[in-house]
């Protein structure tokens, strides 16, 4: 297949000698009606992010929110998998310079904007790069495409009326992050992180790139993940692989509020990979991610 036909606005193949894209200038219009964009973040990878805001807003649209979630990373996107909406191609509406919608007739000049439509399933709206690009395509793209292509997963979507758009962040605290701090209105960030010491080092710099005076965003807190395991058949049994207690110990130092704490279960990881989020039905994630969406909701 030619990766030029690549369905979507986002194809990260595009030759230069191709028309110049349409709709791109991209203002906030589409947040309007946005309460509160929360961004999930952490220093370091693999600590489970997407898992903990891919259930956050699963949690949070079972307590009666209404939420949407943007996977901000753009190189590697999770929410289509974890969600079960892998194959789903996002609809486009196109609008005229004055905003209307553009009559299926009428040609589509430079002056059209093109909003997606994001996709629905478990009471939450989602938005993900994945749904543009095929699984086994990498997306290696340099620096200022990473940052256009995640802007327009956040201001180029029909979100509507949300009380909340939670940001799934790519791990670290690079470019993308100061970029996006910068140019979105994000209300503030919830840091995640498993309680062990090399992870938490990676807590501070995320912390640290929050609190600079030029981001200066409020951290709602952490959730801490993988906090302890309990396998399925001794549901009262709890193993502290990771360490006891790191990030309660990280949030005092730096007076933040510890929002949670989701063990280590198989279920969570299956259901990651089956596409139906853990939060879906009641259980220990459920539990533990209820008590922050709870502290989450006193925000709006
Ligand atoms: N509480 C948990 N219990 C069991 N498995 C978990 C838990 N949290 C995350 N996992 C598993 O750990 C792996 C990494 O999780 P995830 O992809 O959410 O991390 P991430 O921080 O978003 O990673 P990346 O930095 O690559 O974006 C996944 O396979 C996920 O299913
Ligand atoms: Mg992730």
């Amino acid at each position: 297949m030619n990766p030029n036909d690549i369905k979507g606005p986002y194809n990260p193949n595009q030759s230069k000698s191709q028309p110049k894209k349409r709709g791109l200038e991209l203002g906030m219009e589409q947040l309007a009606d946005v309460k509160r964009i929360v961004a999930v973040a952490s220093g370091k990878g693999g600590v489970g992010k997407s898992t903990v805001a891919v259930n956050l807003a699963v949690t949070l649209a079972r307590m009666g929110y209404k939420v949407g979630l943007a996977d901000a990373d753009v190189y590697g996107p999770s929410v289509p998998k974890m969600t079960g909406t892998e194959g789903a191609v996002p609809d486009v509406e196109v609008y005229d310079e004055m905003g209307y919608p553009l009559a299926p007739d009428a040609p589509i000049t430079d002056d059209c904007k093109e909003v997606m439509i994001p996709v629905e399933k478990y009471g939450v709206k989602w938005m993900s790069i994945g749904y543009f690009a095929r699984p086994e395509q990498a997306l290696i793209w340099r620096g200022p495409m990473a940052c256009n292509a995640l802007k327009q997963m956040i201001l180029q979507v029909k979100w509507g009326e949300l009380d909340f758009l939670l940001l799934d962040l790519p791990p670290g605290t690079g470019d993308i992050h100061i970029s996006l701090v910068h140019d979105i209105p994000l209300s503030g960030a919830i840091i995640v992180s498993t309680p062990q010491a090399v992870a938490l080092a990676d807590v501070e710099k995320g912390v640290n790139m929050f609190r600079n005076p030029q981001i200066d965003k409020p951290i709602f807190g952490i959730i801490e993940n993988m906090s302890w395991f309990t396998p399925a058949e001794l549901p009262e049994n709890k193993y502290y692989i990771f360490g006891k207690d790191g990030c309660k110990v990280m949030a005092e130092k730096y007076s933040l509020d510890l929002l949670g704490q989701i063990p280590l279960v198989q279920s969570v990881c299956e259901g990651g990979d089956e596409g139906v989020p853990a939060a879906v039905e009641d259980g220990p994630v459920y539990d533990a991610l209820k008590v922050a969406a709870g502290k989450l909701g006193a925000l709006i």
